[in-house]
């Protein structure tokens, strides 16, 4: 149910920021992978991936409160809870990613990571994706809203469903992606905008999550590094077992110099991070002497070392592995039968779910996705889209996701498409 009066308010007291949904939701409560409005409606969160481990997990509540009613400060004191997860949390990261900034927010994290790429590199230049979100700051939003020039080039995101041009194998169509970088590092070159690297989420995730041609991840890289750059890989959506792997660079198989973390990190709770090598740490740290009162804290820490707790001691690395096949295959099976789903990709526990005009029409179809995910929100599931065109479902649930709740998921999503189909 909407409350007219708390809608009203909102917009008085909070302005019009942005809310989901045309009746937007009262939430009050949330639980493990269930969240209830005001009337306790439930709703089954398919879209969530910031509460990872599950909402109100009551792990990280514990490791919260027992840290809070023992001490937090600002990041510039000695803290054993910090170094300790510092520690923790890179030893899963491949080398040379050893070393971690703590931030509070993913714009942060990629705020702290283009800078530490211009001080590695003495460059300015940063190559990102043509439909990326990395941000909301005025460093950040210069990907996505512009100005665009001269310091950040926006090429052509790999994919394979809508491709730069039809036709080709995959390794030509590879190639022809990498011309796209090395257009952008000669235009940086020729304006005399020495290079600072690149910067990809490392699945793509807010364009789509496209499957992108084999080898791109890694030869786009090769290129950027024999310029002069290093490669920032963005994790606040992919990181955290999303992807069925630690770390979505895994998946793309490209170890960056680079990772900037967020969202799942502290599953809700504000927790963001960059991991680097102690090279580049070492750098930053002197030329840019950053900190952040609330970052690197011992409350922080404790919040981020209970979600590895929950991660490892409920095994959601393999969840993730288990369900996420099950939930793809199952959506890929019944969506065959619909033309106005054009693709059904996925990665661990995100699945997307592309959708056409249909009728050998390949354009992207936002109205559908909108009332698609309208229609879901009636029947109580929350699931979102996305995309460069936003025409992409996006189904991307906390990681404590079970195969029943996939079932009960695909039971719905089947009838609705029944329904949008006639
Ligand atoms: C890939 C990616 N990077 C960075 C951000 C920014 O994170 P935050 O909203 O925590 O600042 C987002 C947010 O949606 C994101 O999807």
């Amino acid at each position: 149910m909407i409350e007219k009066d708390l809608l009203e308010l909102r917009i008085q007291s909070m302005g019009s920021s942005p809310l989901f949904y045309k009746e937007p939701v009262h939430l009050v409560k949330g639980e493990g992978i269930w969240l209830y409005d005001d009337s306790d409606n439930k709703y089954m969160d398919c879209y969530n991936n910031v509460p990872c481990v599950g909402h109100c997990h009551p792990h990280v509540i514990e490791a919260l409160s027992k840290q809070a009613g023992q001490l937090n400060t600002h990041s510039r004191y000695l803290s054993k809870v910090v170094v300790d997860y510092s520690e923790r949390l890179m030893s899963l990261h491949a080398d040379p990613l050893s070393v971690l900034q703590m931030g509070c927010s993913g714009t942060e994290a990629i705020e702290i990571a283009i800078k530490m790429a211009r001080l590695a590199t003495g460059g300015k230049g940063i190559i990102c994706s043509n439909a990326t979100y990395h941000g909301n700051s005025h460093e950040t939003i210069r990907m996505t809203i512009g100005p665009f020039e001269p310091d950040f080039k926006r090429v052509p995101f790999p994919e394979k469903f809508r491709p730069l041009k039809e036709g080709l194998a995959e390794k030509e169509l590879c190639d022809l992606y990498l011309d796209e970088i090395k257009r952008a590092i000669s235009e940086f070159s020729e304006n005399n905008i020495p290079l600072a690297g690149m910067l990809f989420c490392s699945i793509f995730a807010n364009e789509g999550l496209p499957e992108i041609p084999s080898g791109f991840m890694q030869k786009a890289a090769k290129l950027v590094r024999d310029a002069g750059g290093v490669v920032i890989l963005d994790e606040v959506q992919a990181g955290f077992c999303r992807t069925g792997s630690w770390w979505g660079y895994e998946v793309n198989e490209c170890v960056p110099d680079i990772v900037a973390m967020g969202k799942p990190m502290g599953s809700g709770y504000p927790l963001s991070g960059v991991g680097t090598s102690p090279e580049i740490a070492k750098i930053f740290h002197e030329k840019s002497y950053y900190f952040n009162t609330t970052a690197s804290t011992p409350l922080q820490a404790a919040v981020g070392s209970a979600v590895l707790d929950v991660i490892e001691e409920e095994d959601l690395l393999g969840n993730v592995n288990s369900v996420g096949e099950y939930l793809k295959d199952k959506v890929k099976g019944f969506a065959k039968k619909y033309d106005m789903v054009g693709d059904v990709r996925g990665l661990g526990l995100f699945v997307a779910i592309e959708c056409i005009e249909g009728q050998g029409n390949k354009n992207p179809n936002n109205k559908l996705a909108v009332e698609f995910v309208e229609k879901m929100k009636q029947k109580g599931f929350l699931i979102s889209n996305a995309g460069q065109f936003r025409n992409v479902l996006k189904i991307r649930p906390p990681l404590v996701f079970e195969k029943d709740h996939a079932d009960s998921l695909c039971e719905v999503l089947e009838e609705t498409l029944e329904e949008v189909h006639n």
